[in-house]
């Protein structure tokens, strides 16, 4: 099994999170490869981990990477929003949120979540979901399409962008990646087309966004985490772009006026030059960290 994702500023993230009960409880909400569980199982001998994602491939390679921890280790496939509801007022010492896909989803999971391959029009990190990217690009009704693209990825040329889709598959159904990028950058002016990013980039995030009900899962499943944390306890949040960071900044700057939570990162932590240069993902990652009061 091979690892692709690097995990985002681990040591940062060590740094911040630690036990602070002596039956330490660690939830990550989005494990992934499993790269940020693994430095905590192996930096705290005591500490278990409940290990969650909604992807079960990405899972399956959490659990084989990490199966030297036995019972330590408790993989759970769902929603983090859903799987927190459940769990224990001040059952756990410290909660990870390490937003988004991994890049497994990009260069290995062929669900069209790159636009470089020619891969089928899919984005759903749980396979048995109706709601799939080809549905949106097909079936939305142009607003919706135009709207979503604009509100999930702040995209310009939203309109422009949900037209041109709209009339290519009247002539024919859109069904991959490349297809769809092709479409969107024919949509959008020449000097944009040739710009730093792709012009796919924004409309992609945007389907992925709508897919997965990204947004609307990150203030629900950090008003459960708080309950959940123990007192004294830490939840820390990797963002990748401002509409994921908002939610967060706003949400932690609300309970900290309650004085329910002590904010540790007035501005958020960024990755290093060095980390920026090893693993470009990092580039866009904030990270904040609150502590429980009360
Ligand atoms: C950025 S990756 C995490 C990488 C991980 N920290 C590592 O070191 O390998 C985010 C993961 O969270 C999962 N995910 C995203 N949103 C989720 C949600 N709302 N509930 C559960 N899992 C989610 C994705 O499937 C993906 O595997």
């Amino acid at each position: 099994m091979e690892i692709v994702h690097t995990p985002v500023m681990k040591d940062e993230v060590l740094s911040f999170l630690a036990p602070v009960s002596g039956s330490p409880l660690m939830i990550d909400c989005t494990t992934g490869e499993g790269g940020h569980t693994e430095a905590f199982l192996e930096r705290y001998d005591e500490l278990k981990v409940i290990g969650l994602d909604r992807d079960a491939a990405i899972q399956r390679k959490a659990v084989e990477r990490l199966q030297r921890f036995k019972e330590r280790f408790t993989p759970v496939n769902c929603w983090f929003d859903e799987y927190l509801k459940g769990v224990d007022d001040e059952s756990a010492d410290m909660i990870l949120f390490d937003l988004g896909i991994s890049v497994f989803h990009y260069v290995e999971s062929q669900r069209g979540f790159s636009f470089r391959g020619d891969e089928k029009l899919d984005m759903r990190l749980d396979a048995g979901q109706r709601l799939s990217a080809e549905t949106v690009v097909n079936e939305y009704p142009e607003d919706e399409l135009a709207d979503l693209i604009y509100h999930y990825s702040e995209e310009r040329y939203s309109r422009r962008i949900a037209r041109r889709i709209v009339e290519e598959r009247a002539k024919e159904r859109i069904e991959t990646a490349s297809r769809l990028a092709e479409i969107v950058a024919s949509a959008v002016p020449s000097q944009y087309r040739y710009g730093r990013i792709s012009p796919a980039t924004r409309t992609f995030q945007a389907i992925r966004i709508e897919v997965n009900g990204e947004l609307e899962r990150i203030t629900p499943a950090l008003e459960q985490a708080v309950r959940v944390l123990r007192k004294g306890g830490r939840i820390a949040v990797i963002t990748f772009h401002s509409l994921e960071d908002r939610p967060v900044k706003w949400f932690f700057k609300d309970l900290a006026s309650q004085g329910r939570v002590k904010i540790l990162t007035k501005h958020p932590v960024v990755a290093s030059e060095e980390e920026c240069r090893v693993n470009p993902p990092s580039r866009s990652a904030k990270l904040r960290v609150v502590e429980k009061c009360f």
